[in-house]
């Protein structure tokens, strides 16, 4: 194996493990389980088309995608969270396979599906132009691409503006992944593979929280990017003390009463160029 090769394991095992940390399964079941269903909607899922969900966690659009009637393939880096899903498939009645897959090398053939799909997934793989190579390449011609990203400014990208100079440094190479709500950006991944790009802003309603301290300590519990820079600095009681407080500080200025939040993100949809 090349050094390139061996180091892009070694990244994509730390990615992993701090998706494993946590419980993003419940971030996805009691925060955003509405942001599945908007971009089955969004693209039209119905019976009869392949689907393949990437970077799918625990299945929030997969989910919903099987059942609307779709043949569904889940793929995540992240075994884990797939387990939770496939568990949660069953309970409510829905049949689809689950794969681990890294979003920029995928284990599926060219133009296998006729919908690609992912919501806050992709965004999070760190080498972008190798990823949106992927999206295009198992979608077959004519097909959708569709995808939900938490936008720069909206609230998630700006917790990712907090917690960055209490992070560790992000690997060379790597991209931050709030870029991908940046609408020039996603043309440019996309570029003249596809036709009919829309990107829309919109926000998705947040009502799991009270209180802003509630919003902190959910993710600092639940949330592994979140869980990653507070280990970064635990043992340094200041740090993790003003980055406790611009956190609830973040939550505060978002909070449009009895912890009411929306959260910015942008709908991608495109049709692969036939
Ligand atoms: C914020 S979660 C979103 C999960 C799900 N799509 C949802 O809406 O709840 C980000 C997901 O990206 C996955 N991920 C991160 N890097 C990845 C990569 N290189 N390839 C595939 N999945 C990746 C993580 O394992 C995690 O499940």
């Amino acid at each position: 194996m090349s050094e390139q090769n061996v180091a892009d394991r070694a990244l994509k095992d730390k990615h992993r493990a701090m998706w494993a940390s946590g419980d993003y399964a419940a971030v996805a079941r009691e925060v955003i389980p509405a942001l599945g269903p908007v971009l089955v909607e969004a693209c039209g899922v119905r019976a009869g088309q392949r689907v393949l969900d990437v970077a799918a966690g625990s299945g929030n659009v997969a989910i919903p995608a099987a059942l609307a009637g779709a043949g569904v393939v889940a793929s995540d880096l992240t075994p884990e969270l797939l387990e939770i899903g496939r568990a949660d498939a069953a309970a409510r009645g829905a049949d689809l396979e689950w794969r681990q897959g890294d979003a920029e090398a995928l284990p599926f053939g060219d133009a296998e599906f006729d919908a690609v799909l992912s919501c806050v997934g992709v965004m999070f793989a760190p080498h972008h132009r190798e990823a949106a190579g992927e999206l295009v390449r198992v979608c077959r011609p004519g097909g959708t691409i569709g995808l939900v990203n938490w936008t720069p400014e909206g609230f998630i990208g700006q917790m990712f503006a907090v917690l960055k100079p209490y992070a560790p440094p992000p690997p060379p190479g790597a991209q931050p992944p709030p870029l991908w709500g940046d609408p020039a950006h996603v043309s440019a991944l996309l570029g003249d593979r596809v036709e009919g790009l829309e990107t829309v802003r919109r926000t998705v309603r947040i009502d799991r929280f009270g209180k802003p301290e509630e919003f902190r300590d959910f993710f600092k519990a639940h949330y592994g990017p979140t869980i990653t820079v507070y280990r970064n600095i635990a043992d340094d009681p200041d740090r993790t003390a003003a980055l406790d407080e611009a956190l609830t500080d973040l939550a505060r200025r978002h909070d449009l009463g009895e912890g009411i939040m929306e959260w910015e993100y942008l709908l991608v949809t495109a049709r692969k160029r036939a």
